[in-house]
C-alpha cells in the first residue's frame, strides 16, 4: 500500500490553532499531507469499505491541498528573512514589515509560511527545545490593550489572574519571550486596531510597547492598513516609519497566475486527470475568481472532492461550472464567465 496520508485521514489536532504555542509547534512541525495514487490494477480491486477509506483520505488530501508558492509567499519569506538577519544586531529601531491588502488575498498564509520556515531554520541551527522563534497572534476586535497582552499570554500558556492589569501581563510577556530567544513577532488582523477610538490608540500604543521591549522583527497584517487603522495617527505613524510595506492583491491574468493554476493541477490525485485541463482552463479560472487566490484554491478543492464523490475522477469545465465561488467573485464575474464558455475566448491551450 503506498498511500501515506496518515491513518487516510487527518489527525485531529491538525487543526489546533496556531495562536497557542502547541497548536503553532504543530503546524511548524507537519509536513503538509502527501497522497499517492494506488496504482490502477490495485485501485480497480479495493473492495468497497478500502475504496471508502481510500477515497475519504484524498478527500482529506484535496481539502488541504497545496500552499503555491505565489508571489506574496515568496516576498514574504524573502523580506522577513532579510529583515530578521539585518535587525539580529539591532538594540533599539528594529525594521519591521507591514502586509497589506484586501481580506482573503493571502495575507496570513504568508506570515505563517514565514514563520514557519524562520522557525524551522533556527531549530536546525539550536536543536535544544528551550526557544520560541516565533510568536503569532492576532489583535483583538475593538480589543483593550489587556486583551492584547492577554492574546500574548494565552499564546504562551500562561496562567492569568483578574488582579494581573496590562503592564503585569505585558511584563511576564516580554521577560519570557526575551528568554526563549524569541526573534520572529507576527501580529495578524492589526486592522481590528480602530485608531478613532481611544481604546484603539491605547491598543496601538501597547503594541508599541511589545515592539520595544521583545528584541524581535516584529511582521504585521491587516486588511488595507496602509490607509486607515493602526497606522495613521502620531503613534502609528512611529510604528509605520519603521516598516516595509508590501501590498497583496488580485492577480492580473499573466504567466504567474498559468503558473500557479499549474501547481494546484499537479497537485490534484484524480484517477481521470488529464494533466492540462486546468492549465488550459487558466484564462476561464481567471475570470470565475477574479485572480483571486483564495477563490482558485476553493474552486479546485471543491472540484477536486466533487470528482472524487461522483466516481469521475476528473476536473472539467461543466464540473468547475457547477461549483459556486465565493458571492462577491460570483455575482460579479459569473456573467462574463458563462460568455467566454461559448466562444473559449483566450482559452486556446
Ligand atoms: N499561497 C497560497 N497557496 C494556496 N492557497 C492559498 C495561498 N494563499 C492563500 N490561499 C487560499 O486563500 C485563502 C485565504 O488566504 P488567507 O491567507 O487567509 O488570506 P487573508 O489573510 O489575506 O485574508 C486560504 O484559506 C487559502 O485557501
Ligand atoms: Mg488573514
Amino acid at each position: 500500500m503506498v498511500v501515506n496520508a496518515p491513518e487516510f485521514g487527518l489527525p485531529e489536532d491538525r487543526r489546533m490553532p496556531t495562536t497557542t504555542l502547541e497548536g503553532w509547534r504543530r503546524f511548524v512541525e507537519e509536513d503538509p499531507i502527501a497522497f499517492d495514487l494506488l496504482p490502477e490494477e490495485e485501485w480497480k480491486d479495493l473492495d468497497p469499505r478500502a475504496r471508502d477509506e481510500y477515497d475519504e483520505g484524498r478527500v482529506n488530501y484535496h481539502s488541504e491541498l497545496i500552499i503555491v508558492e505565489t508571489p506574496t509567499v515568496r516576498d514574504v519569506l524573502h523580506q522577513g528573512r532579510l529583515l530578521t538577519l539585518v535587525n539580529r544586531r539591532e538594540i533599539s529601531a528594529r525594521r519591521g514589515l507591514i502586509v497589506s491588502g484586501p481580506w482573503a488575498t493571502g495575507k496570513s498564509t504568508a506570515l505563517k509560511q514565514l514563520g514557519r520556515a524562520h522557525e524551522l531554520r533556527v531549530r536546525q541551527r539550536f536543536p535544544d527545545h528551550d526557544r520560541i522563534p516565533v510568536v503569532y497572534v492576532s489583535a483583538p476586535p475593538n480589543g483593550s490593550p489587556r486583551k492584547l497582552a492577554t492574546r500574548f499570554a494565552h499564546f504562551l500558556g500562561l496562567p492569568m489572574k483578574a488582579r494581573h492589569n496590562e503592564m503585569d501581563i505585558a511584563d511576564a510577556v516580554c521577560e519570557i519571550l526575551t528568554e526563549a530567544r524569541c526573534d520572529l513577532v507576527l501580529v495578524d488582523e492589526i486592522h481590528n486596531i480602530n485608531m478613532a477610538t481611544s481604546t484603539g490608540k491605547d491598543l496601538s500604543d501597547h503594541l508599541k510597547y511589545f515592539a520595544e521591549h521583545i528584541p524581535a522583527t516584529f511582521v504585521y497584517a491587516g486588511i488595507n492598513v496602509q490607509r486607515e487603522g493602526l497606522f495613521t495617527g502620531v503613534r502609528g505613524k512611529q510604528i509605520a516609519a519603521r516598516c516595509v510595506m508590501k501590498y497583496t492583491g488580485n492577480f492580473p491574468y499573466q504567466a504567474e497566475w498559468r503558473s500557479m493554476v499549474e501547481l494546484m493541477e499537479d497537485s490534484l490525485r484524480l484517477h481521470r486527470h488529464e494533466p492540462g485541463t486546468l492549465v488550459r482552463m487558466a484564462k476561464y479560472l481567471h475570470t470565475r475568481t477574479e485572480g483571486s487566490i483564495s477563490s482558485l484554491s476553493h474552486l479546485v478543492r471543491a472540484a477536486a472532492i466533487s470528482a472524487i464523490a461522483d466516481g469521475s475522477e476528473h476536473v472539467t469545465r461543466p464540473l468547475l461550472k457547477s461549483i459556486p465561488v465565493d458571492h462577491n467573485t460570483q455575482s460579479a464575474s459569473s456573467g462574463t464567465a458563462d460568455a467566454e464558455d461559448n466562444g473559449e475566448v483566450g482559452d486556446a491551450a
